[in-house]
C-alpha cells in the first residue's frame, strides 16, 4: 500500500487489509510505503490511528518508510491512492518497474476509472471517515476475488 506520505492513507490500508486477510484467514505479507521520504520513522497521522481504532485496528506501531526499487521485487501487489502516487512510483521503481504488479486502489472497486482516494491531510477528521471507507471496501473487493481463485 503507498501513498505520498505514509502518514494518513497507506498506513490504514496496511491496518484494514491485513486485518480483513487475518479475518478470511489468508496467509498475506502486507506493508505500506511513501513515494517522499519526508516522514520517515514518524508513526501515522493521529486521527488515521484513530479511526483505525474505532473498527478495532491498531496502526500506532507502523513507523512510516519509503517506498524503494526493491519494493517492486518484493511484493506481488502495489496499490497505490492516487495518480500523483502512481507516477512517482514509476520514478523511483527505474528499470524495476512492473506495470502489471501496480494498480490504483479504487480500480478494485471502479475498474478501469483510475479514481484517486483523495489525500485527508488537507482536510478535517471527516475526510479520514471517508477514506477509511474507500479503503474498507476496496480492500472488501480484493479478498472476494481471491476467494474466487
Ligand atoms: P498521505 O498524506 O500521503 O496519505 O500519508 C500526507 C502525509 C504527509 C504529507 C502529505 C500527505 N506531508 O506533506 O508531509
Amino acid at each position: 500500500m503507498v501513498c505520498l506520505g505514509n502518514i494518513c492513507r497507506s498506513p490504514l490500508a496496511e491496518g484494514i487489509l491485513r486485518s480483513k486477510t487475518k479475518k478470511a484467514g489468508l496467509n498475506w505479507e502486507i506493508d505500506s510505503a511513501g513515494t517522499s521520504a519526508h516522514n520517515v520513522g514518524c508513526q501515522p497521522h493521529k486521527l488515521s490511528q484513530k479511526v483505525a481504532r474505532l473498527y478495532n485496528i491498531d496502526i500506532c506501531n507502523h513507523k512510516c518508510r519509503h517506498f524503494t526499487k526493491s519494493d517492486m521485487d518484493t511484493f506481488d501487489k502495489i496499490y497505490v491512492m492516487d495518480a500523483e502516487n502512481y507516477r512517482d512510483a514509476i520514478r523511483i521503481a527505474g528499470n524495476k518497474w512492473n506495470d502489471s504488479k501496480v494498480d490504483l486502489l479504487l480500480n478494485e472497486l471502479y475498474p478501469g476509472q483510475n479514481r484517486d482516494i483523495f489525500d485527508p491531510w488537507y482536510g478535517g477528521e471527516e475526510g479520514f471517515y471517508q477514506v477509511y471507507n474507500m479503503i474498507s471496501e476496496a480492500c472488501d473487493a480484493i479478498i472476494e476475488e481471491k476467494k474466487e481463485l
